[in-house]
């Protein structure tokens, strides 16, 4: 099976899945897409924190919002960062769609694909950041998360997914947002021509986290910020620090017809764990499905430190 089969109803590894110009979703999430299209009126300074599943999103989301909070940092104590910053596509809940009534410059954050963003987002010219990791962390995050994702939005979960079963699939293209490979592409050669991208991956912000928040506040617009106020949006917005706090370790996500514990968002915060879970031949066909894409596309991601 591949992304461009046609529509699907059950993918094999148990969560409904619909082909939609190239791409997977779930029909929640297409449902959104399309009202996304029809009641969603971007403004050129809107800033969109973009990602595909399991590549650092909520660490990124809860720097954006420390950057552009008074409180550098002390909203997420009280909220996770996916409430702080709403994915434009998620529908039902109107603080979504956030149109007149949100000043500016409102965050926002999605998992569509660039091609799907394209159409009023990317040729307004809106700030994008993007983070990509490599896929094989992104693969076992992914495998280790699809309970959750399977009870989305009823809670009901099925028999644990085969690894094998899901690799192949991941592998093929077919995961929720996927294909992966061209998530990762459509942002990396937009952000190559574009300077209202700014691309960055999950290793290398844990290679040096610091520097890379204050690239992320420069591109903000944010250049003000001191030394202190970076070193202390780093600390508040560590794993260590974000998985211990209540309202990670008990708390839902504050989403309608959503079923989601925000500790799903946590697991290990580590580059290098497919090393535990991956078999030689998983990693070269990996390599072959995912990785020899990269490189030609001229994207190098580190897969230990
Ligand atoms: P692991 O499953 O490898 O531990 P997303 O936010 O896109 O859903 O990605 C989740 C992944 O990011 C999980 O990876 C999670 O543990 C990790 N993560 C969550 N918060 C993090 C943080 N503050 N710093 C680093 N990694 C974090």
């Amino acid at each position: 099976m591949s992304a461009k089969s046609g529509r699907i109803r059950e993918s094999p590894y148990g969560i409904e899945l619909v082909e939609h110009d190239g791409f997977f979703y779930t029909p929640y999430v297409l449902e959104g897409m399309m009202k996304m299209y029809s009641q969603f009126k971007a403004r050129e300074d809107d800033v969109f924190v973009c990602s595909g599943l399991k590549t650092g999103t909520t660490w990124l989301k809860s720097i954006v919002a420390s950057i552009m909070s008074q409180s550098k940092g002390n909203d997420l104590r009280a909220k996770n960062a996916h409430d702080l910053i709403r994915n434009v596509e998620g529908i039902y809940d109107p603080r979504s769609m956030g149109n007149a009534e949100i000043p500016s410059p409102r965050l926002r954050g999605s998992h569509l694909p660039y091609s799907a963003l394209q159409p009023q987002i990317g040729s307004l010219g809106c700030r994008i950041i993007y983070i990509a990791r490599n896929p094989k962390d992104t693969f076992v995050s992914h495998w280790m998360f699809l309970p959750t994702l399977q009870g989305v939005h009823n809670g009901e979960t099925t028999a644990p997914v085969s690894k094998e079963v899901f690799f192949d699939c991941f592998c093929n293209g077919v995961s929720v947002f996927g294909p992966f490979v061209d998530h990762v592409l459509g942002f990396w050669n937009a952000s190559r021509n574009q300077n209202n991208i700014l691309f960055l991956t999950y290793e290398d912000m844990k290679v040096d986290s610091l520097s890379h928040i204050k690239k992320i506040a420069d591109f903000l617009g944010q250049s003000s910020l001191t030394e202190e106020d970076i070193r202390y949006i780093d600390s508040q917005c560590s794993f260590q620090f974000l998985s211990t706090l209540d309202v990670n370790r008990n708390g839902k996500l504050n989403m309608k017809n959503t079923n989601v514990s925000n500790r799903s968002f946590f697991r290990k915060g580590e580059v290098g764990d497919w090393k535990n879970h991956f078999t030689p031949d998983m990693n070269s066909r990996m390599d072959l499905a995912v990785e020899n894409k990269f490189q030609e596309a001229g994207l190098f991601l580190k897969y230990e430190l």
